[in-house]
């Protein structure tokens, strides 16, 4: 697409889709698919939050589950958007069309996660028995394949164990480390392909995951999506104690 901000073809279509939904709309229905324009929140929330969610649950598979990470992790992520050392046509200009001063506290609004309320969740769904996804299952189920390489189970050298950084909880994560429980299985598998081609930038740790995802074929990187965002987030349930 002329004037895309990005070097990916993959962001392209979804933007298509979207003008065409959008066109010969009425402004009273426009609403409906960006969301809120007035939500409270800092500077600029309310633009975030439509494709987001007011929580930062946006429902949709392409755009990212925010409420699972720390402040820390999407204010590098903002940072990286917006300076293009990390790739995203909407995500440069969503970062470029607030002000710096802003970023900090649209990361704080957002991400949810400390490490001990991670904790605290990560215990709670061991206690009622899901997020582990440790049931032995038929090899070719993707969930049991992808957690056996999460692993490194069949200990192959070629390829990383993805939970000494990553974990499936807090207390195996890296506090430093993106949190990928419960995360939307397209978006996991988008990112492991662009990690994986050389297309996925970020910040001063992002070379350590490209040298992670460099020898995964297609059906190791869906079952990896499998996987991980069948595991219970790292948040507390809505109306939850687990604080
Ligand atoms: C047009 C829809 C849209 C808008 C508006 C938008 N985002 Fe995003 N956001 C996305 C998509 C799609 C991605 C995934 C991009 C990629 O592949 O890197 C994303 C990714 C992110 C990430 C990276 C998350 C991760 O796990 O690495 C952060 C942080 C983020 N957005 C925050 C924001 C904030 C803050 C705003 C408002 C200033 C905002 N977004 C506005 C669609 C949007
Ligand atoms: C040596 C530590 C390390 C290992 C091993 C590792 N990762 Fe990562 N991973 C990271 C770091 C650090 C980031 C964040 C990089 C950035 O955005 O700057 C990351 C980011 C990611 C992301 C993007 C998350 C988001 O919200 O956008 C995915 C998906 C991911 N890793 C999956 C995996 C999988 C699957 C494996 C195993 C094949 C793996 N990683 C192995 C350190 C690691």
């Amino acid at each position: 697409m002329p004037g895309w901000p990005s070097a990916r073809n993959d962001e392209v279509w979804p933007v298509v889709a979207f003008l065409t939904r959008v066109r010969g709309m009425r402004p009273e229905n426009y609403a409906a698919p960006v969301g809120p324009a007035t939500a409270e929140g800092p500077p600029g929330f309310g633009s975030c939050a439509g494709c987001h969610g007011i929580d930062g649950i946006s429902g949709n598979e392409r755009i990212p589950r925010l409420d699972i990470q720390t402040p820390d992790y999407l204010e590098m992520a903002l940072l990286t958007y917006r300076d293009g050392r990390r790739q995203s046509g909407y995500m440069r200009h969503a970062a470029s069309a607030v002000p710096a001063e802003t970023l900090r506290p649209l990361a704080q609004r957002f991400g949810r996660l400390s490490d001990a309320t991670a904790r605290g969740a990560g215990q709670a769904a061991r206690a009622a028995g899901s997020g582990a996804a440790g049931a032995a299952g038929a090899s070719e189920d993707p969930v049991e394949e992808g957690r056996r390489l999460a692993f490194a189970l069949d200990r192959r050298r070629d390829l990383p164990a993805c939970h000494s950084c990553h974990g499936p909880d807090a207390e195996r994560r890296r506090p430093d480390t993106p949190s990928l429980s419960g995360q939307y299985r397209g978006y996991l598998e988008t990112q492991l392909i662009l990690w994986r081609d050389g297309l996925r930038g970020g910040g001063p740790r992002a070379e350590l995951m490209s040298e992670a995802a460099r020898r995964l074929n297609d059906d190791q990187i869906a079952a990896l999506a499998a996987y991980y965002s069948s595991l219970a987030p790292e948040v507390p349930a809505a109306g939850g104690t687990a604080n």
